[in-house]
């Protein structure tokens, strides 16, 4: 994919698709519950085909009628062993979650992924579960993950590393064991699980307690099914967002976007560099903040973001880097460990790309300095992706503003945005 320079700006209104994260649990939690769900605006991509093909394999009738899918339900004990291997492709979260699923069932299953879903830690996933004592062999920490299904035994977890994956993993593995498994969050990760859970009627309480959440969940009871219209997606929406902002004459409005306060750091962030963007209509939905949002083009200031950042967006740091590029001072974004471990070694590829663009930068242990300035540069204007979508989509933008830039494996995009290039291209994008 070639992203070219843009000269006008970007003006109108995108489709932006569902929710990924919600998506993935609009599948997973009507699929073990009992009566059919509805699910308007589900996001049709590769992640979520996935997690919809694994609950099919295990005999889940999942079937579309127009807009909607439909997914019959039922109950905790309904899920039949599959007759295959599960392949999930490039996405973690059907891996980490299904492991908690799977590891409380009474079948054996095995999960496998791609090169790059292979290489990524499942050890986080499989370790905490074993205190719960689940029978899960890793393949030297990573995929194929072998699961001897069984009856689990309910425990107390201290989440070690902030990862929603992990928890809704654990949440899953409990709803099928007996007794109250405790799990205490020591940071904020994005809380689409439990909102569900509780909405289905799932014995869950939260309590916060000296700045940690501790959630008690109460297994073996059976969960009802509510019909459930997934927002749309803010991480896809931060593409756009930054790519209004940083191009002269831009306009958008983006509508029914996810605002959930335990993922909105990207809005944090921009708001803090001096970002036009108002927050219309904002409203519940399946008890899930949601807004429209307008973005104009502006004048971007540096910004200091400590860790905390990174709890609330830990996904749009190769986009936020792109805004900083272009900001009138340097930025400095701390506590960046996590993004090591995501589709790619994100920190890596953002250093390694923004200095191929002729961005100065540099990273010191898990903090990222970006020094803009007025001229760039560009060095190569071949941009490495290691099939990572959202590393491809915000160099994608950055080429909006430097281009040309070649953006190698770009169809990882199909993982969480198929629609991507069309919609960019309709505002007034050049991308071919
Ligand atoms: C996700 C959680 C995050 C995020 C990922 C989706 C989810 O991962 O990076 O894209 O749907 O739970 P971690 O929870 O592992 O940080």
């Amino acid at each position: 994919m070639i992203s070219n320079l843009i000269t006008e700006g970007i003006i109108g209104q995108p489709k932006i698709p569902g929710d990924k994260s919600i998506s993935h649990r609009s599948i997973i939690i009507p699929s073990i519950s009992n009566g059919i769900c509805e699910i308007k605006n589900i996001l049709k991509s590769e992640d979520v085909m996935h997690t919809i093909n694994a609950l099919k394999n295990m005999g889940v009738t999942i079937e579309e009628d127009g807009n909607i899918l439909l997914v019959h339900g039922k109950g905790l004990n309904s899920l039949k062993k599959p007759k295959n291997d599960i392949y999930l492709g490039n996405s973690g979260t059907s891996a980490r979650l299904l492991t908690g699923l799977l590891s409380a069932q009474n079948f054996d299953s095995v999960l496998t992924g791609d090169n790059s879903l292979s290489k990524r830690p499942m050890k986080r996933i499989a370790d905490p579960l074993s205190k719960m004592d689940a029978k899960i062999v890793t393949t030297n920490g990573s995929l194929p993950l072998y699961i001897k299904g069984s009856n689990l035994i309910s425990n107390e977890i201290d989440l070690r590393i902030p990862s929603a994956q992990i928890k809704s993993g654990i949440l899953l593995a409990s709803l099928n064991t007996k007794g109250t498994t405790i799990i205490t969050e020591n940071k904020v990760t994005r809380n689409h699980t439990e909102i569900m859970l509780k909405s289905f009627g799932a014995d869950i309480t939260i309590k916060e307690h000296e700045n940690k959440k501790i959630l008690k969940i109460k297994g073996k009871k059976e969960l009802t099914s509510k019909n459930i219209d997934v927002p749309n997606d803010l991480s896809s929406s931060a593409f756009f967002i930054v790519s209004a902002l940083i191009n002269k004459k831009s306009h958008i409005i983006l509508k029914n976007i996810n605002n959930n306060p335990s993922r909105n750091g990207i809005i944090l962030a921009l708001k803090k560099m001096g970002a036009k963007i108002s927050l219309l209509n904002e409203r519940l939905s399946n008890n899930e903040n949601i807004c429209d949002i307008e973005v104009k083009s502006s004048d971007l200031t540096g910004c200091e973001l400590g860790p905390e950042f990174a709890d609330l967006m830990i996904d749009e740091y190769p986009i936020l880097a792109v805004a900083a590029s272009f900001a009138s001072s340097p930025s400095l974004f701390r506590g960046l460990k996590e993004l090591k471990v995501k589709e790619s070694d994100r920190l890596r590829l953002i250093f390694l790309n923004l200095q191929n663009c002729g961005i100065n930068c540099k990273v010191e242990e898990d903090n990222l300095f970006i020094y803009p300035s007025k001229k760039y540069n560009v060095n190569t204007n071949i941009i490495q992706t290691d099939y990572d979508h959202r590393i491809a989509m915000a160099f994608a933008i950055m080429g909006t503003k430097i281009g040309p830039l070649k953006i190698q494996d770009s169809n990882s995009i199909n993982t969480s945005f198929p629609n991507f290039k069309n919609e960019l291209n309709n505002l007034g994008g050049n991308i071919s």
